[in-house]
């Protein structure tokens, strides 16, 4: 199998897992989050909790929409038989961006870990709607691909709350870091970690030309 295809299945797969796992833990076993709102210590605002629980239901859809409509994107079969959807994909997939961004905006300032947390998650906020813009603004000059490293840097970004778990139960049980240090570490490690992954895949998929620039 092409290493291409190979990956992108790979990346479906855990893409279908986290959205299962994150739908059920949020919508089914937990929909309060009494176990995530548990490590909330010292806050400095009072968490409104009706208004908390409701950015974060629809932060968490547009959060797994960004993953099924990148995803979906990212297929070559796809964009090659029905261009049309792809384009119209590809703004859902902005607008979904732009959704997680703006819900993880008011999110921040009451994140576990207090200032060093929510300033990590800002500069999520700005980082990954910018990425996502350089994507579009490539593909309207028509360069195609800069369009597909744009995109697969933006995209790897959706993988932010599974390596934020991942590496704070790593950090957390195997370091024996308290919770809340275990988490801020982890946003800050996921800001770098992520973009170095999609660069290993931009270039271990797409042809290395001299001049980037269509
Ligand atoms: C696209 C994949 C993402 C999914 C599936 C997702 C899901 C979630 C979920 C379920 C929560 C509730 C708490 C938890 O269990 O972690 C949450 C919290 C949060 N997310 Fe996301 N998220 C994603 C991406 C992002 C991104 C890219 C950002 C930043 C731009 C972000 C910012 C936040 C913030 C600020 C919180 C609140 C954290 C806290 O209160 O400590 N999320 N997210």
């Amino acid at each position: 199998m092409p290493k291409g295809k190979s990956l992108y299945l790979l990346l479906a797969l855990i893409s279908f897992g986290i959205i299962i796992y994150v739908s059920y833990i949020n919508f089914i076993y937990d929909p309060q989050a009494e176990e995530f709102l548990s490590h909330k210590e010292g806050l400095k605002r009072p968490l409104q909790l009706p208004l908390w629980l409701n950015v974060m239901y629809v932060h968490v859809v547009f959060a797994c929409m960004t993953l099924v409509s990148g995803l979906l994107n990212f297929s070559t079969k796809l964009l090659q038989r029905y261009r049309k959807f792809h384009r119209f994909n590809g703004y859902i997939y902005v607008v979904s961006v732009f959704m997680v961004a703006l819900t993880s905006g008011y999110m921040a300032p009451y994140s576990t870990g207090g200032k060093a947390s929510s300033i990590a998650f800002n500069m999520l906020n700005i980082i990954w709607p910018f990425m996502t813009g350089m994507a579009i603004i490539s593909i309207r000059k028509k360069k195609l691909i800069q369009h597909r490293k744009w995109m697969i840097r933006s995209f790897a970004y959706c993988f932010t709350n599974t390596s934020i778990h991942l590496i704070t139960f790593v950090i957390h049980k195997g370091f024996g870091f308290t919770y809340v240090n275990s988490y801020t570490i982890s946003i800050y490690c996921s800001l770098i970690i992520l973009p170095i992954l999609a660069e290993i895949v931009i270039r271990r998929t797409l042809p290395r030309t001299k001049h980037t620039s269509h």
